[in-house]
């Protein structure tokens, strides 16, 4: 998830502007002459909504803080069940207990994704939110969660932190369900150093986060902001204008980021083709996933390890899978549950999930990669394939 690696002069300038242009108000609302009127994080919102049909869009301080926000703002509270899918980040649990409400985690499937057939097992009288993520850029299949949901009458949050520019079965990931949710963080396709973004087809939706992201404020242009009026409550999750100033040069650069990063996978996933037989690959939902990662497993978890360690040999880390498994699986999330009394069992739990993550491996792709480093890496493969 790289946009990172394409920070330059662009996103210097455009933050030098805040103090050049504006004279430094950083501020999202308020001091209009001293800011010249320039409104960066209002703006960074439009160009977002503009990727998305036009949808409203909120930015907030993280994709974590947008979680809780848009399940804030739904009315999930102590009580509901939220189901959402054993392979994630830890941050999906978090907003649900930050509601007061009770994680319900079900296995992935081949698709390292939400398993629809478990969902329908899942649901109870209590469950108020179904929250699929779509990780690694891999759409989930939406359309069996849907399907379920609606059968159920229940809303559906997507997780889309890891899959902006992502698409399945022709509509952007964020506006598959009731409502989207997007981490800027600096490890994600586009950046703002911390940030995130919320979108969905229910306008009302949207402009109850922005309420909610702002200690309620109505924002109505004709008071000054001492006077403004409230419909909502809320808190402060409000983006700064440094961080938009930032995500108004990254947004620019997203088309370029998704086409790379599908075109660099494509090559290598053809190089990891030829060892067939020894792997198997994640299964795709969708050919415009954001492709920013390869996962692939092998036959045994010892297997897998060898793997890991003959890559790091030839200087090729992974990304999440072995690394990062003490923030992504459920079953690592021992600071959640035995402080919350939940899945006393956790360690023996969701063993369809255990059993396929602990043969996987998961591998970056990235932008800047040019033609030496794609030749390096097929042989570096080549060496690692023929040592197992
Ligand atoms: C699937 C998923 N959800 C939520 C988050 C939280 O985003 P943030 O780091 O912006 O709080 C992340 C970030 O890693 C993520 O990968």
């Amino acid at each position: 998830m790289p946009g990172f690696e394409l920070v330059d002069q662009a996103e210097r300038q455009s933050v030098l502007d805040v103090f050049d242009k504006s004279n430094g108000v950083l501020f999202a609302h308020g001091f209009d002459v001293r800011r010249n009127n320039i409104f960066r994080v209002r703006d960074f919102e439009k160009k977002f909504a503009e990727k998305f049909k036009g949808r409203k869009a909120a930015a907030c301080t993280s994709g974590t803080s947008a979680q809780y926000i848009a399940m804030k703002c739904m009315g999930i509270k102590e009580g509901d069940e939220v189901i959402t899918q054993a392979f994630t980040f830890i941050a999906t649990i978090e907003a649900i207990l930050a509601c007061g409400a009770t994680p319900v985690v079900i296995d992935i499937n081949d698709t390292y994704n939400m398993c629809p057939k478990k969902l329908e097992a899942a649901i109870t009288s209590k469950t108020k939110l179904i929250v699929p993520v779509h990780m690694l850029g891999n759409p989930a299949e939406m359309d069996e969660i849907n399907t379920v949901a609606k059968r159920h009458n229940i809303p559906v949050l997507e997780d889309a932190c890891e899959a902006l520019g992502a698409s399945y079965k022709g509509k952007a990931t964020g506006l598959l369900g009731d409502i989207g949710i997007f981490s800027l963080d600096f490890g994600k396709t586009i950046t703002t150093g911390e940030g995130g973004m919320i979108i969905s087809n229910k306008e009302e939706l949207v402009t109850r986060c922005i309420k909610f992201i702002d200690h309620g404020h109505d924002s109505d242009p004709s008071l000054p902001r001492g006077k403004d009026t409230a419909s909502f409550y809320g808190f402060n999750y409000r983006m700064m204008e440094l961080q938009a100033a930032v995500g108004l040069v990254q947004i620019d650069k997203l088309d370029h980021i998704v086409e790379m990063n599908r075109k660099h996978k494509k090559i290598l996933k053809a190089e990891l083709a030829k060892y067939t037989g020894k792997i198997s690959f994640r299964r795709i939902t969708d050919e415009n996933e954001l492709a920013d990662t390869i996962i692939f497993n092998l036959e045994t978890p010892e297997l897998a390890d060898k793997v890991v360690q003959l890559l790091a040999k030839e200087g090729m880390g992974t990304k999440n899978v072995p690394d990062a498994m003490r923030w992504h699986f459920s079953k690592y999330f021992n600071q959640v549950w035995d402080n919350c009394g939940l899945y006393s069992n956790y360690g023996s739990q969701w063993k369809e999930s255990d059993d396929l993550l602990s043969r996987s491996v998961s591998l970056p792709v990235m932008v800047n990669w040019n033609e030496g480093d794609l030749e390096r890496m097929t042989t570096s493969l080549n060496k690692v394939f023929s040592a197992i």
